[in-house]
């Protein structure tokens, strides 16, 4: 493990009294869920102007809901220990906000409170024919059941509340995170590629504030140069010892 990195970065943390998060597909894969670039990405698989964006979904959604039962029959997927690690800095009262691009809600599920989905969730499936909503376990069930996913009015054209690529982010949610990461003293990236605007551009509001940057990833990101610690590793290992050390460095058993 990066010794020293994660000491620099512990001391940090137990010093910040307003910390935010950032995470991206990379801390929900010891989940189980498949991360969109590096080694064996979805995006080597599949392409995402076809399954994840906008127009892709008006052409053809049964390609989207194809792509879709890959990533989500993973939605069975459970927190892993980064999950709980960030949820226990927001009991701690370090971290103040998650600011996610992820969609599997998997951050509410291991306790935290404000989270901030640039991308949206799945919780709420809407039908862009009749404007029928529907919560995502019915959806679940029709993709477990390998059913054509359609809606009582028998459109096609269900779509659950995620930005797709084309759409912009909702932009109260937006403007939030801008201003959490203008605010922070601390902002930590855990496992994104930071290569999607604008979520990418949250890290350089962040040091454009005066914050302190640290980035727990497995590959080097986009940005990784504006970092001031960057720790190479799977974050449910880095992460619940990130916290063991925080908790001793405050005096907290
Ligand atoms: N621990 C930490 N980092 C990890 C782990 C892990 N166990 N596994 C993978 N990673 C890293 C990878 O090295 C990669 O850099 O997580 C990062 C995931 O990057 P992406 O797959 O690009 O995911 P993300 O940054 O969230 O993508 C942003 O792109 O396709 C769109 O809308 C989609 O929200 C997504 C956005
Ligand atoms: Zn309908």
């Amino acid at each position: 493990m990066m010794e020293s990195e994660i000491e620099e970065a512990s001391r940090i943390i137990a010093e910040s009294d307003y910390a935010v998060v950032f995470t991206g597909a990379g801390v929900s894969a010891e989940s189980g869920i498949p991360t969109f670039r590096g080694k064996d990405g979805l995006w080597t698989k599949y392409d995402p102007e076809e399954v994840a964006s906008i127009y892709g979904f008006r052409r053809n959604p049964k390609a989207f809901w194809n792509f879709s039962r890959e990533l989500m029959v993973k939605m069975k997927a459970k927190p892993n220990p980064a999950h709980y690690a960030i949820a226990e800095l927001e009991k701690l009262g370090i971290v103040r906000a998650v600011i996610t691009q992820n969609v599997d809600m998997l951050h509410q599920m291991a306790g935290s409170k404000n989270v901030l989905e640039l991308h949206g969730s799945m919780e709420y499936v809407d039908c862009l024919d009749c404007g029928r909503t529907y919560r995502w376990e019915f959806i679940e069930k029709m993709l477990e059941e390998g059913l054509e996913i359609r809606c009582k009015c028998g459109s096609e054209y269900v779509k659950p509340r995620v930005v797709l690529f084309g759409e912009p982010l909702p932009s109260d949610v937006l403007s939030r995170a801008i201003e959490e990461s203008k605010r922070c003293d601390t902002f930590i990236v855990i496992g994104s590629s930071l290569v999607v605007y604008p979520a990418a551009s949250l890290p350089f509001h962040a040091k454009n504030s005066g914050a302190k940057l640290i980035i727990i990833n497995t590959e080097e990101s986009q940005a990784d140069s504006i970092f001031d610690v960057v720790i190479y590793g799977r974050a449910g290992e880095i992460m619940p010892e990130i916290v063991k050390r925080v908790k001793k460095l405050r005096g907290i058993t």
